[in-house]
């Protein structure tokens, strides 16, 4: 089976990251990265149960804490701790007066629609993405996969130059796609989860071919690591990734 419908047969709410909640201490790890503070505005967008906005509020003492989310179940829940929620789209919020703004979405419709509102925002405002950057934007900071993008967004001209200030280097080998893998799925996972191996092969063979098929892998011929992971997913789990290769 290729890998998409693989992917296809998990539950949906997952897959899209609609009902995928961060730990706490992931949203402390990332707060303490942004140096979120007392003098910040924190906007968390799809802010699911507001359990952000309360770490952000209760933990690090922001001037205000505000989540926004479209789901009226998980606002209703939000409600009952601290902070102010709104149960809207965020692509219809107001947030001029955000100093720091949490954005985790990897719906390329919601992102090329937030980034124009994005730029209107007051110069300085930091705007926390997990996995990559905003689109063409060199991030100001990295400790993957948290990012901070800073208003004004500094615009990248190459996928190398943005792969360089994400991953720390000029291209991507085995080594580089294993450890950037593992550090999301440990980052993003429930912290008592102990077998996450099959993710971090899966997320692995994802952005090796992913950087292959950019032109941003370190060789053209597929490294051997690479090729022994290809052939355990389709001997032993019946999952295909080759039809991605280009
Ligand atoms: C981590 S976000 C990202 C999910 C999104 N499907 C994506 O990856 O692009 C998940 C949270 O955002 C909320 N959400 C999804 N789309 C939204 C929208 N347009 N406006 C407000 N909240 C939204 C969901 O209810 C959920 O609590």
């Amino acid at each position: 089976m290729k890998i998409e419908d693989y992917l296809e047969s998990l539950p949906q709410n997952l897959v899209t990251g609609d009902d995928v909640q961060l730990s706490d201490q992931a949203f402390r790890e990332i707060f303490n990265f942004a140096d979120l503070g007392k003098n910040d505005i924190f906007y968390h967008l799809g802010c699911g149960d507001g359990k952000g906005v309360k770490i952000a509020i209760e933990e690090f003492n922001v001037k205000k804490g505000i989540g926004i989310d479209n789901n009226s179940q998980k606002i209703d829940q939000a409600k009952k701790s601290s902070g102010e929620f709104f149960c809207e789209d965020i692509k219809n919020s107001e947030f001029s007066d955000a100093t720091v703004i949490l954005f985790w979405f990897t719906d390329e419709e919601i992102i090329n629609q937030m980034i124009e509102k994005f730029e209107k925002l007051k110069p300085g405002t930091r705007i926390i993405t997990i996995w990559g950057p905003l689109p063409d934007c060199l991030p100001e900071q990295v400790n993957f996969p948290y990012i901070i993008n800073t208003i004004p967004f500094k615009k990248t001209s190459s996928m190398q130059e943005q792969l360089l200030a994400v991953f720390g280097v000029k291209c991507v080998d085995f080594v580089t796609a294993w450890e950037y893998a593992e550090r999301y799925t440990k980052a993003i996972g429930d912290p008592g989860v102990k077998n996450d191996r099959f993710l971090t092969i899966i997320q692995t063979l994802v952005i090796w071919i992913n950087a292959k098929n950019l032109g941003v892998a370190c060789r053209e011929e597929i490294p051997e690591s690479i090729k022994t992971y290809l052939n355990i997913m389709k001997m032993h789990f019946d999952i295909d990734f080759e039809h991605l290769l280009k």
